[in-house]
């Protein structure tokens, strides 16, 4: 299903137009560290702010759609449509729960759309395409990325300004990491000369662990300049907000994990300055 990185050192050079927009892949290959949590919150506490944002839930899993309340199956078009050429972003764009929140579905058919994109021309650059055109007022486009490094992902990684890499604070982080910081090389050498490292989000960290704490020390000292400064704590609200199809913004604005996604939202704000 998924495509190994290899082939992407075969590709040729490819200059492409200028994104206008900043676009943030909330990228890591592996699962269950946040990407979906992040680009779901993270979308909701920039557009609290007052700067709209579309998400494109680029995972067939498409647990960004239904942790915002849709269904997706019922979704008429989706991101899979969007990639195969048939319908434009401003098309797929629905509106969400959340005012100034708006979202391109995904649904399980994309997981055959990988397979078919291997087959097309321009594969790794259809995503951007798409996104050169954005519905009006979007400030910022949030991707949420699947937890591999094919070629959906490389679309994300071809489409984005920013790479936003959440991190659990666990043993491996930092293997991670390097195949992380490594796809960022290639698909800069191959791909996408302006994609930047947008930073690393520590997620789930739980303040009473001392393998939390050594892991951030290590990423502190071994990517001192894109740790970001926020820390998303383990927090139940966080995990509790999908099932009722809201961001944890709305589900419990009050509560810890609401206050650190509202942080982020202001860090990455000040750091784009
Ligand atoms: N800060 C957090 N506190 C508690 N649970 C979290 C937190 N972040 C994510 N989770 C939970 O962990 C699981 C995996 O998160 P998810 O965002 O879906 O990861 P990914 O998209 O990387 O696979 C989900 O059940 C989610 O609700
Ligand atoms: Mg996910």
């Amino acid at each position: 299903m998924t495509q190994d990185i290899a082939p992407l050192e075969q590709l040729t050079p490819q200059m492409l137009g200028p994104t206008s927009l900043p676009v943030l892949a909330v990228v890591n290959q592996k699962g269950g560290v946040g990407k979906t949590t992040t680009a779901i919150n993270l979308g909701a506490a920039l557009a609290e702010l007052g700067h709209p944002v579309l998400l494109v839930d680029l995972d067939p899993q498409a647990n960004s759609t239904s942790g915002l309340g849709l269904n997706p199956s019922r979704a008429r078009l989706t991101v899979y449509h969007l990639l195969t050429g048939e319908c434009t972003v401003a098309e797929a764009a629905v509106p969400t729960g959340v005012p100034g929140l708006q979202l391109v579905p995904s649904q399980i058919d994309l997981a055959g759309a990988e397979i078919e994109l291997a087959s097309m021309s321009e594969r790794e650059t259809r995503l951007r395409k798409a996104l050169a055109t954005t519905p009006e007022g979007v400030e910022l486009v949030i991707i949420d990325c699947p937890p591999s490094l094919g070629l959906l992902t490389l679309n994300a990684l071809a489409a984005a300004t920013q790479m936003l890499i959440p991190t659990q604070c666990e043993y491996f982080a930092l293997e991670g990491l390097r195949h992380l910081f490594y796809t960022h090389q290639l698909v800069r050498s191959n791909l996408n000369p302006k994609l930047e490292i947008g930073g690393i989000l520590m997620t789930q960290f739980d303040a009473r662990t001392t393998l939390a704490w050594d892991v951030l020390n290590e990423v502190r000292r071994s990517h001192p300049a894109d740790l970001l400064k926020t820390l998303i704590p383990r927090n139940v609200r966080i995990s509790e907000a999908p099932s009722h199809g809201q961001p944890v913004t709305q589900y419990d604005p009050t509560c810890r994990g609401a206050a650190a996604y509202r942080e982020l939202a202001h860090e990455l704000m000040e750091r784009s300055r």
